[in-house]
């Protein structure tokens, strides 16, 4: 699977990219959906922020009372620090529309990271939302791995965000140390990163609720080069001007969400022989890997109902799989990951999928639960 947008922002650093209120709306709510107080009582930590334009904290903000809950608060990165060097925008908590708010501070302002808290009616309108989030600086530059923040990570219950693409790794082991339910962006490749596909296997960690074909479009600081194609098609999708779209992005996490327990309807091995729309397998059946002991499902609507020994199935898949209807066993290896579970037969010395010696793309394997 092609991942060109996610290697382009590694080789310019380019960490900013900004979420869309209604990606993030659609996918908190599929949540509610599932357990209306997945929320309430809870205090909510949206790291790697920037309250100036971020949608997570409006969302967070606008519905504090909905939600139900307790606290809210949202840190987001020195100016100084970031990658790409723009002009300083002030926020409008420091100008607080035309006059310098008392608390800005010129020398802090491109050096330190902010922080944002809502937990009461402050301004005396008998609601808690938007309107009652205080500001002020944070002690350092709000690196997520910083003192600072970590301790608002152990004080948090749920950590949302869009973290930078060039620290997911680094951002994801800081999440699982302190073990804290989290929900977060990402791209699906991430699923076989040796740091993350374990808790993959062992379902601690799953795909969100937006299905995976959502194209998901970001915002991008003025100016900021986009490949044609991808502005195109974030044009397409109604967002003109500083926008890109990022294929395989996807939502991981650690909340439980309906769609992962929709099982699958599937046919029979026979019936997907004599009836399967895949020329691959109508007619044929299913192939064995050459090197791996298992079934090759290059489709996840291919899998048959009734076989119960392991097989290979897309990536994808993740999107589809119902937590009781399917195991995940492993995934095909690369780098001596320890993956796939004794299903890798060593001595065939290449450890990409093959089926008659030709090669397939990396697999997860996955067994029918009785
Ligand atoms: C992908 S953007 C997402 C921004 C926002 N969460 C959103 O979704 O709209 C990631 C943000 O993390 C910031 N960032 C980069 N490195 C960071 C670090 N070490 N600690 C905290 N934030 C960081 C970037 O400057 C960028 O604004």
């Amino acid at each position: 699977m092609a991942n060109t947008n996610l290697t382009n922002a590694k080789a310019v650093k380019n960490d900013e990219f900004y979420t869309q209120y209604y990606d993030i709306e659609r996918e908190v709510e599929a949540y509610l959906d599932y357990n209306p107080d997945v929320f309430r009582g809870k205090t909510v930590l949206l790291p790697c922020d920037d309250p100036e334009w971020s949608n997570f904290t409006k969302y967070f903000a606008q519905n504090f009372e909905r939600l139900g809950l307790k606290k809210l608060i949202s840190t987001s990165y020195a100016i100084n620090r970031k990658q790409e060097r723009y002009g300083v925008q002030l926020s409008l908590f420091e100008t607080e529309f035309e006059t310098l708010s008392p608390k800005y501070d010129k020398r802090n302002t491109r050096s330190h990271g902010k922080i944002f808290v809502l937990d009461r009616d402050d301004n005396g309108d008998r609601r808690i939302d938007i309107n009652d989030l205080k500001w002020d600086y944070l002690k350092g530059d709000g690196d997520f791995r910083s003192k600072e923040v970590t301790r608002l990570r152990d004080e948090a219950d749920i950590i949302v965000t869009n973290p930078p693409f060039s620290l997911f790794r680094e951002f994801f082991a800081w999440i699982v140390s302190a073990g804290k339910s989290f929900l977060m962006i990402g791209n699906i490749n991430a699923i076989t990163y040796k740091e993350i596909f374990p808790f993959v296997r062992k379902s601690k960690i799953w795909l969100g609720a937006t299905g995976f074909m959502t194209d998901m479009v970001f915002g991008v600081p003025k100016g900021t080069a986009v490949k044609p194609s991808d502005r195109a098609k974030a044009e397409r999708l109604g967002f003109k001007g500083d926008f890109t779209r990022l294929g395989n992005s996807c939502w991981f996490t650690n909340l439980d969400h309906g769609r992962r327990h929709q099982p699958l309807e599937l046919m029979t091995v026979e019936d997907s022989k004599r009836y399967s729309r895949h020329k691959q397998i109508a007619g044929h059946g299913y192939d064995r890997y050459d090197n791996y002991s298992a079934i090759e499902v290059p489709f996840t609507d291919a899998i048959p109902s009734d076989y119960y020994g392991v097989m290979g199935v897309p990536i994808t898949f993740l999107d589809k799989h119902c937590l009781e209807q399917f195991e995940i066993v492993g995934a095909t290896e690369s780098e001596g990951r320890g993956f796939s579970e004794g299903l890798w037969h060593e001595e065939s010395g290449v450890s990409q999928p093959l089926i008659n010696g030709n090669r397939v793309y990396k697999r997860i394997f996955i067994r029918k639960k009785q």
